[in-house]
């Protein structure tokens, strides 16, 4: 099969789920690579991805309040709607017009061998449709906006080939319509190591996270696992937790600084939490008085969404016009 895609200009896009608490981990791998590449002028497409949520979270209350908070946190780390699109999967309904539509080139075989789907049934979730048909609508995400690149975590490599598997057996039969997307994953973005020194992740409960309660942020700092020695010897740094993550936040010369610390011996792990406690509250400390800020004014952050709803919305209407057009869907 031939991969004739239409030229078109690169466009990043990518759908963020609104579950759970962010923590460094996200941060660092993933949040803090979007916010560099829109301030360094990438043309950079977000959205909550709510109709998704719909899979995990059945409580309308809690998925309402947990979109909220992810635009309060998105917002207050950095993503700028001027510079970006940023808006709520739902606020665009085309999106559940073009999953119709795309599942008519979407067999069956190719949602079988979808990973996510099969270990959800295998770890005992209800096996559902909205589970199965999960990767059409986020391929009608991508196709909808013409998205040449989705950075996205390894385990959603596979369902972006999907979305390019429908978009090529939708072009065979229309014509070149759609844009074939490519997923994107950071290849050097390393691991941030969790409390543990594990990979640091929700479902391993060794996270920090950035916008929990001072408290609750001193705690999850004070529980990094290290070695115990007396206060006074000199202490390694080169594989302790504490520091592997204290150096996320500091250049080489914080760095090195750090390191002569541990080297020259008088001080104890407690305080290189402490310290590490001050570098996170610094670094996040303005994020977190503006995420404050926007969760206490509901209407402001329903404003700047709106905003956002509307950039979309102009390029996904005139996106389904042709995508209408060519499967003679004429009103
Ligand atoms: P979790 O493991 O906590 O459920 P998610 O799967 O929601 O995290 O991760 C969202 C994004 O952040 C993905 O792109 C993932 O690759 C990245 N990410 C999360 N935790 C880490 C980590 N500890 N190190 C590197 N990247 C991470
Ligand atoms: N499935 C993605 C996740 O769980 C979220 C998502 C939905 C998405 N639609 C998308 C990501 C479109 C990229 C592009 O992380």
């Amino acid at each position: 099969m031939s991969e004739k895609s239409k030229i078109s200009n690169p466009r990043t896009l990518t759908g963020l789920q609104p579950s759970g608490r962010l923590h460094l981990g996200n941060y660092f791998a993933s949040i803090k690579q979007m916010v560099d590449a829109q301030n360094a002028g990438e043309e950079l497409f977000l959205f909550i991805a709510n109709y998704h949520a719909l899979t995990s979270v059945s409580e309308g209350a809690k998925l309402k309040e947990s979109t909220y908070e992810a635009a309060a946190a998105f917002l207050s780390l950095g993503i700028d709607p001027e510079k970006s699109t940023f808006w709520v999967q739902s606020d665009v309904k085309e999106v559940l017009e073009l999953y119709w539509i795309l599942s008519g080139y979407t067999p069956m075989g190719l949602l079988e061998r979808a990973h996510a789907y099969k270990d959800k049934v295998a770890k005992g979730f209800e096996s559902k449709h909205d589970l199965f048909s999960y990767p059409v609508l986020m391929a009608a995400d991508i196709l909808l906006y013409d998205a040449t690149s989705v950075p996205v975590g390894k385990d959603q490599i596979q369902h972006v080939e999907i979305a390019r598997d429908i978009a090529l057996k939708f072009n065979n039969a229309h014509g070149e319509i759609l844009t074939l997307p490519s997923a994107r994953i950071s290849e050097n973005v390393a691991i941030v190591p969790g409390t543990d020194g594990a990979k640091m992740s929700k479902s391993y409960g060794n996270t920090i996270d950035i916008f929990s309660s001072p408290k609750e942020q001193k705690k999850q700092i004070g529980s990094i696992v290290t070695t115990s020695e007396p206060l006074e010897v000199p202490k390694q740094w080169q594989n302790c937790n504490v520091y592997n993550i204290a150096k996320l936040f500091l250049n080489e010369a914080g760095q090195k600084a750090l390191q002569a610390r541990y080297e020259r011996g008088g001080e104890g792990h407690g305080h290189f939490k402490m310290y590490l406690g001050e570098l996170v509250s610094e670094y996040f400390g303005q994020a977190r008085e503006k995420y404050a800020e926007l969760l206490a004014d509901k209407k402001k952050l329903d404003e700047i969404l709106a905003y956002g709803a509307q950039k979309a919305q102009k390029i996904a209407s005139e996106k389904m016009r042709l995508i209408r057009e060519s499967v003679g869907i004429y009103r």
